[in-house]
């Protein structure tokens, strides 16, 4: 069901300032080490401004529109009453806000019947807001961006890897038949992020195996309404669990190393 009356660009605005909100209270964190639980694996942590950047959001968006599903990572599950959820990702990149290194972001994403219809992806370190509508184009900061155009021998492509050291091992030998065939790679830590870094083109693909929902929904919709091609979102199993974001000037070449074609 699509949600009857609804004005996305509302919707828009009600995501970047709780992103914004959420940005201003993970950055302001306190000078004490933070407390730490993990979750898949013991690579998989989740901190408590993790808890707190997700509460904040959701209360944000709660008190504007309460009849919406919420879906957060770490935790919240409420169904929609209207049509219209949520897809929260409170701090995407938590190993590296941990450790006090750049590149995590807050991911919000507003979807309906026929999948994302607005998507934010808030950078707090570079104050970058990454921002699409379902139809309408991306911006950076609201100016519009598009995808770039660089040939696979040149492209710089973006990745991450597991937190399982098996899936890693083999995430080393898919490496070895990408390194040679592009510019070089990069490993951000972000998968939020790198997908925005596909729309704006500073990245020319980037590919990850084992996202959930919540790390590439905004991302997914901000790198494909720049221009971008991507694979993978919709869960068939014929893709794997493989994400796939890329210029189309490198899709057919990055598929074919990747064997996704
Ligand atoms: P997170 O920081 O919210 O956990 C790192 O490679 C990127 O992938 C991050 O965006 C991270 O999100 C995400 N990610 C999600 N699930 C993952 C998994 N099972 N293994 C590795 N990275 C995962
Ligand atoms: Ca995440």
């Amino acid at each position: 069901m699509t949600a009857p009356n609804i004005d996305v660009h509302h919707l828009l605005g009600l995501a970047k300032s709780a992103a914004h909100e959420a940005g201003k209270l993970i950055v302001g964190r306190p000078a004490r080490p933070l407390s730490t639980s993990t979750k898949s694996s013991p690579t998989d942590v989740v901190t408590e401004m993790d808890r707190a950047s997700e509460k904040l959001i959701l209360e944000t968006i709660l008190s504007m529109r309460p009849d919406d599903g919420v879906i957060g990572e770490e935790g919240t599950s409420k169904p929609s009453q209207n049509g219209l959820s949520w897809l929260i990702d409170p701090i995407d990149g938590t190993v590296n806000y941990l450790r006090g290194m750049p590149n995590y972001s807050i991911s919000i994403a507003a979807s309906d019947d026929k999948g994302t219809l607005a998507g934010v992806v808030y950078d707090p370190t570079l104050d970058e807001t990454f921002a699409a509508i379902r139809g309408h184009g991306a911006t950076l900061n609201e100016a519009a961006i598009a995808c770039a155009a660089t040939p696979l021998a040149k492209a710089i492509i973006g990745t991450g890897f597991s937190y399982s050291s098996e899936q890693r091992a083999q995430q080393a030998e898919v490496l070895r038949a990408v390194l040679p065939a592009i510019g070089d790679i990069r490993r951000p830590g972000s998968a939020a992020v790198s997908l925005c870094w596909v729309a704006c083109g500073r990245l020319d693909a980037f590919f990850e195996a084992g996202l959930q929902r919540w790390d590439f929904a905004a991302g997914a919709l901000i790198a494909m309404e720049a221009g971008a091609h991507v694979q993978g979102i919709d869960r068939d199993p014929s893709h794997g669990n493989l994400v796939v974001a890329s210029a189309p000037s490198v899709t057919l070449g990055l598929h074919q190393i990747l064997g996704t074609r």
